[in-house]
């Protein structure tokens, strides 16, 4: 089976890759490597694995391979709301055009997965649960995008579109502005956290269970094909003061400092139910311990410069 995986050497798309291609699947990933440039150096001798270093918005040079996938994995975005609001007109094009090319120029026995945030549910439903049916109402550039994006991607018949939780975990192309890195990078560097709004909710997802999750879905397709999950692990919807104490069991002498000096700009306070995907026999393998433990030792072992990423 062949797996095109566009914005394939960032955050997710370089654990992906290289879940896929020890799994024996063949991979070709479109990026033009915007941040790391190595990220997929592992794999480059690999004959299941191709790269191709070019961007998606030049959408007529990868037609060619968008036809001989049988799976497309479109990961390629500006991602967060401060990257999109500083390149409006590039994220209008990646995030949304590019999906509508895609859409447009594939046959229906094409399967496409999509990850969407499901940061837009957070608007205005403080503490409820959250499930697939409740509204999302994004409140940034990079949220509407990526919702109208899905919306598009919906409209193809052979696809599923996974809304994820905030992800942690080490990667070949690191990112440490995600809550969970960012805090325990921190707590590393400072010994201390500053904590504003510490009883807002937010849910988490291990960087391995999305790759792994999308496997799922390729191998489950029947299963799962037409309809939108979300993706969580069920056991971390936790509010930030909650995920600083866990942190703080694995790094005892952390200084959690309470105060007004900021408030979050999107209001996120939400639990989220992942039951939709646990009901078609799904598991979340690897809990926030196990991503604090592997952070530390990552870091240390890099000597936690934010240069070494
Ligand atoms: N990380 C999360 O917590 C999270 C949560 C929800 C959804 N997502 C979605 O998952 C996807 C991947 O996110 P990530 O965290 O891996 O981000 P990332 O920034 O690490 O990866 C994006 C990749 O896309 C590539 N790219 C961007 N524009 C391109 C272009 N025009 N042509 C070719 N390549 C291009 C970049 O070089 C990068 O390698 C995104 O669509 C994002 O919206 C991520």
């Amino acid at each position: 089976m062949k797996i095109l995986i566009p914005g394939g050497a960032g955050f997710i798309g370089s654990v992906l890759s290289t879940s896929l291609v020890k799994k024996g699947y063949n991979v070709t990933v479109v990026d033009n490597l915007m941040f790391e440039k190595n990220s997929l150096d592992h794999l480059k001798h690999n004959r299941k694995f191709n790269f191709i270093n070019s961007d998606v918005n030049s959408f007529k040079n990868i037609k060619k391979e968008v036809n001989k996938a049988d799976v497309i994995i479109p990961l390629a975005a500006l991602v967060g709301a401060p990257f999109c609001d500083k390149n409006r007109n590039l994220a209008k094009k990646t995030n949304l055009s590019f999906i509508k090319n895609l859409v447009k120029s594939i046959s229906k026995d094409q399967m496409l997965i999509f990850p969407n945030t499901n940061s837009g549910y957070g608007v205005g439903e403080k503490g409820t649960y959250c499930d697939e049916k409740s509204p999302l109402r994004p409140v940034s550039l990079y949220g509407r995008l990526k919702v109208s994006a899905e919306n598009e991607v919906m409209e193809h018949s052979n696809s599923v579109a996974f809304r994820l939780a905030t992800v942690f975990g080490i990667s070949y192309r690191m990112r440490l502005d995600l809550l969970v890195n960012d805090f325990v990078y921190r707590a590393l560097r400072d010994r201390y956290i500053v904590l504003f709004e510490k009883n807002f909710r937010r849910n988490f997802i291990h960087i391995k269970d999305v790759a792994e999750t999308f496997i799922y879905a390729i191998e489950n397709q029947k299963k799962i094909v037409g309809d939108v999950y979300n993706l969580g692990l069920s056991s971390a919807n936790l509010t930030k003061y909650q995920l600083c104490n866990k942190i703080k069991k694995h790094i005892k002498d952390l200084k959690i400092i309470l105060s007004n000096i900021a408030k979050d700009p999107d209001k996120r306070d939400y639990v989220v139910s992942n039951k939709k995907l646990e009901k078609t026999g799904w598991r979340a393998k690897y809990s926030l311990d196990y991503g604090i433990k592997e952070l530390i030792s990552y870091l240390k072992d890099k000597n936690f410069r934010p240069g070494n990423y």
